[in-house]
């Protein structure tokens, strides 16, 4: 595991991004695993940049993101779907038939829709690089504690800690759904190469305990001990627990 750490949240930013486009630079046609949240917001924003610079062209690349919220259709302002096209995709050369969201509409069958996402990634031919950010609780995507390492793409209740994290970007708590669709742990593992990204001092505690301790399913990310190609992105706040680790 490679731990790259930065003074900055925007150092963290543009590293990340730099990173990305270099690989896509290297493998134009490549397939993208990409999160939500706050944490890319950044990398996101540095990528548009770069690609309205003609630094980088995403007109060969596939992407699939990580989750969306449960009975969703990808129109609610907060589902993964527009914060995507708000942040990215509406702002780069991708074409809209070239990215991919799991989808759980109310009234379909979950595991069908499962099934149809793990064979959309199977079909392109599994994932060359994936992004990840992590959760205050450890989790990637919305696999929380507790979730099985070897399982796929799968429907999932999300923890209160989650829906809390997550009410920021909702008028109340109560309207924070409480079921997502998400790659598991197993889908991420068969990414080829993984990047994660951790930023600020909240982060800090289960940020040292997945890079340095036990690997154990109670902190999902500490499963990324195991892969053979990821890198950390931490800024240096989110690093703090790091070295007393050491
Ligand atoms: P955040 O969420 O980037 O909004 O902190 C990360 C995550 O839940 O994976």
């Amino acid at each position: 595991m490679n731990i790259r750490i930065f003074e900055s949240e925007r150092e963290v930013d543009l590293a990340a991004a730099q990173y990305v486009a270099g690989r896509i630079n290297e493998k134009p046609d490549m397939v993208l695993g990409l999160p939500t949240g706050g944490t890319p917001e950044g990398m996101y924003a540095n990528l548009a940049k770069m690609v309205a610079e003609k630094k980088v062209s995403f007109k060969t690349v596939t992407t699939f993101n990580l989750d969306e919220y449960a009975y969703y259709d990808g129109t609610e302002p907060q589902s993964y779907r527009v914060f995507m096209k708000d942040r990215l995709f509406d702002h780069i050369d991708i074409p809209n038939t070239s990215y991919h969201l799991p989808s759980l509409p109310k009234g379909r069958d979950a595991q069908a829709c499962c099934l149809d996402y793990e064979n959309a990634i199977k079909a392109a031919g599994g994932i060359d690089l994936m992004v990840l950010g992590m959760g205050g609780n450890g989790h990637i995507g919305f696999n929380e504690p507790g979730t099985p390492f070897g399982i796929g793409v799968h429907k999932t209740e999300l923890t209160e800690k989650t829906r809390s994290d997550n009410s920021r970007f909702f008028a109340s708590e109560a309207d924070v759904p409480t079921a997502a669709i998400t790659m598991g742990i197993g889908s991420i593992m068969r990414c080829r190469s993984i990047i994660m990204l951790v930023k600020g001092a909240a982060k800090a505690d289960v940020l040292a305990m997945a890079l340095s301790g036990p690997v154990t399913q109670a902190i999902p990310a500490s499963v990324l001990q195991l892969h053979p190609f990821i890198t950390v992105f931490a800024d240096s706040a989110a690093a703090a627990g790091l070295a007393a680790r050491r």
